[in-house]
């Protein structure tokens, strides 16, 4: 038995998203009509939105392969080359962290999107000699959790440039009663809507998070995902009332306890927390922006007076 994905496959089954799939569907159609391949599109935003996703939909949308990659895993100019020659026309490439291309490797995919050519040298010194090849039409779909994060050159050859946003609560709790009717589990609308609540506005965390449920469920319950068994199950992973886990947690009472609230630099809090500088500015702050609970001034991060109050700390009142 193998669990079933609860991945959307086709455009009309993803959730969320609205201006994006809009632009998506309109220029798949296009394209499409003109017997052409889809623009090169960049998708950015924080992890577990559905990057991967929406690139598996848009090779799907458009009838053709998709071949999947990564910005670290192709370390050569070699190792693109390979992949880039054995595409089939219209094909979608999918690039994950794209931003992790080493500068070399940029230097071949300029041409390779821009007219589908690549120029790659043989052998070395006296003997080198360098090789055009033609490269079929193909479809560059590149992920990124910031666009900040892509040299300009990289940027500006991208046709569609999409952010992928927070998820909210009305979709999340679609996204969490599909996923529940998929795996074939009993969940009630509240019991969804509570998952959904906590779940970081991130589809990835909400699928996550009804798998733990769902044990919760079968253990100390009758298998039934209700309001109540969500909340105990959610306490229990430490999942709290706004959806913030441990991490978020500790970020944001380390930023009270240990730098006075702010504002601090961001290297400061990383080295105070012990986490990676791309970790915290990609997975941790980005929701807590969005939720009204860090700020990020010129000067530093700051919490705020939200953050005080989730956390029951008092806020000293010379800060206020
Ligand atoms: N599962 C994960 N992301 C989804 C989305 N955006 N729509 C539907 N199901 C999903």
């Amino acid at each position: 038995y193998v669990s079933p994905s609860v991945r959307p496959k086709q455009i009309h089954e993803y959730i969320g998203q609205k201006a994006v799939r809009e632009q998506l569907e309109l220029s798949m159609q296009a394209a499409k009509m003109r017997g052409e391949s889809l623009d090169h599109v960049l998708l950015y935003g924080p992890p577990g939105l559905g990057k991967t996703t929406l690139s598996n939909i848009i090779a799907q949308e458009m009838g053709v392969t998709l071949r999947q990659t990564s910005g670290p895993v192709i370390e050569k100019p070699g190792d693109l080359a390979a992949v880039l020659t054995r595409l089939e026309p219209h094909d979608v490439l999918f690039v994950d962290e794209i931003h992790r291309l080493s500068p070399i490797v940029e230097e071949v995919l300029y041409p390779a999107m821009e007219d589908f050519q690549i120029d790659i040298v043989i052998g070395e010194g006296p003997a080198a000699q360098s090789v055009k090849i033609d490269l079929p039409p193909f479809t560059l779909v590149g992920a990124t959790t910031r666009a900040g994060l892509l040299t300009s050159p990289l940027r500006d050859r991208f046709g569609l440039v999409q952010r992928l946003e927070f998820y909210s609560d009305e979709e999340l709790t679609q996204i969490v009663s599909r996923s529940a009717y998929i795996l074939g589990m009993e969940a009630l609308p509240e019991g969804a809507a509570e998952i959904a609540r906590r779940s970081r506005g991130t589809p990835r965390i909400a699928n996550r998070l009804l798998r733990r449920v769902r044990d919760f469920a079968q253990v100390r319950g009758d298998g039934i995902i209700t309001q109540p068994i969500a909340d105990a199950a959610l306490n229990l992973l430490e999942v709290d009332s706004r959806g913030l886990d441990k991490m978020d947690r500790r970020f944001l009472q380390t930023l009270i306890e240990k730098f006075e609230g702010g504002p601090v630099g961001i290297d400061s809090l990383a080295t105070a927390l012990g986490e990676e500088r791309g970790t915290i500015e990609d997975v941790i702050e980005p929701f807590l922006v969005q939720q009204g609970f860090l700020i990020r001034t010129p000067r530093g991060r700051m919490a705020t007076s939200h953050s005080y109050q989730h956390l029951d700390i008092e806020k000293p009142v010379a800060n206020q």
